[in-house]
């Protein structure tokens, strides 16, 4: 009897093979958003799931599944997933980092650029057909090469971004982060670490790169917001809820920054409609990993996570990226369950 284990949005057909040559796999292909009661109902006995920042791991559905022992989540960020829970019940949950990064940080340069240059709102003066004629004035933005970049969380994603902007484009980087980067990492980009007010004050253009956790809810709101340039752009590929998008759209409107760009949302797919009414804004489905290539990636290594969580395959209880390692000892992959 092979193990159950539930794949809950359409991937892609030859991960699903692969997962099927060592368990019972239901697969939502027809990628239908479940209720939370409708996951539970679903994963109730099966060992393992394959997931995506869709659906939410929190204590109710834990305790509607406790034949549950692997969380395989396909996505670098994993607030949707109370970890916490799952290491006190001896679930063992993973994500997907590294494989995404580069990608991540084109899409948050491209942002940065968009946001500056007017990109989106250009091409809506163009498409409404309210282009007459090439004038000096016409859609000026402001520059990016040479400027200041100001990045809040430096992470993995944080430093390919600093590396593009110092390498790439001449820039001047600051940095706040939880700890201060070595001295040797912050010299590869010639990065400086500041305080959140200072980097707030001084840059030209501001990205936001933390988790979203208790720590981070609106880490950028109106007072922080206040402290920005007037000239100065804000784009937050993070996660919604980490900058308070009510108090960015005030901001935007009354022209306390000149724009910002966002691939997430506080309540996504829903967007702030104060946010749909200001022109300069970019506005992106949360699409910073979405290349074909790293969508892959990612998918493939969720597999390893979860077909080695569960004790099969060549990493045989030592999947790639487990958040919660600690717990490994527990899993079936601890069991000694032979590997395939
Ligand atoms: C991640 O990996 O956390 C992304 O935001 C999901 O696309």
């Amino acid at each position: 009897m092979k193990p159950k284990v539930l794949v809950t949005r359409r991937i892609f057909p030859e991960v699903v093979e692969r997962l099927r040559q060592h368990f019972d796999v239901e697969y939502n292909e027809a990628d239908r958003l479940w209720s939370p009661e409708a996951l539970a109902e679903r994963l109730r006995e099966k060992e393992g799931v394959f997931l995506t920042p869709t659906e939410r791991v929190d204590v109710a559905l834990l305790d509607a599944c406790p034949r549950l022992k692997v969380v395989a989540n396909m996505a670098v960020g994993y607030n949707h997933i109370d970890v916490a829970a799952c290491t006190a019940r001896g679930v063992l949950c993973t994500n997907t980092p590294d494989v995404l990064t580069e990608t991540t940080a084109d899409f948050g340069f491209a942002l940065v650029l968009a946001a500056a240059r007017r990109v989106t709102e250009a091409e809506r003066f163009l498409r409404e057909g309210r282009w007459q004629t090439w004038s000096v004035h016409m859609m000026m933005g402001r520059e990016v090469h040479g400027t200041t970049l100001g990045i809040l969380g430096m992470g993995r994603i944080g430093q390919a971004i600093a590396r593009r902007a110092a390498l790439g484009f001449g820039m001047r980087v600051l940095y706040h982060n939880r700890s201060r980067l070595p001295e040797a990492v912050e010299a590869q980009y010639g990065a400086r670490y500041v305080d959140k007010d200072t980097l707030l004050r001084e840059a030209d253009h501001v990205i936001v790169v933390v988790p979203y956790s208790p720590q981070t809810h609106h880490l950028i709101g109106a007072a922080e917001l206040a402290l920005m340039r007037p000239t100065a752009t804000l784009t937050n590929i993070a996660r919604g809820g980490v900058v308070d998008d009510a108090a960015l759209a005030q901001a935007l409107r009354d022209g306390r920054i000149a724009a910002a760009a966002l691939d997430v949302f506080e309540g996504e797919p829903r967007v702030h409609p104060h946010l749909l009414q200001v022109p300069n804004v970019v506005l992106t489905p949360h699409i910073a990993s979405a290349t074909e290539t790293t969508r892959r990636a990612m998918a493939e290594l969720a597999a390893d996570n979860l077909i080695a969580g569960l004790g099969f395959g060549p990493r045989a209880g030592r999947p790639p990226t487990p958040l919660n390692p600690e717990v490994l000892s527990s899993t079936a992959a601890g069991d000694g369950r032979a590997g395939s």
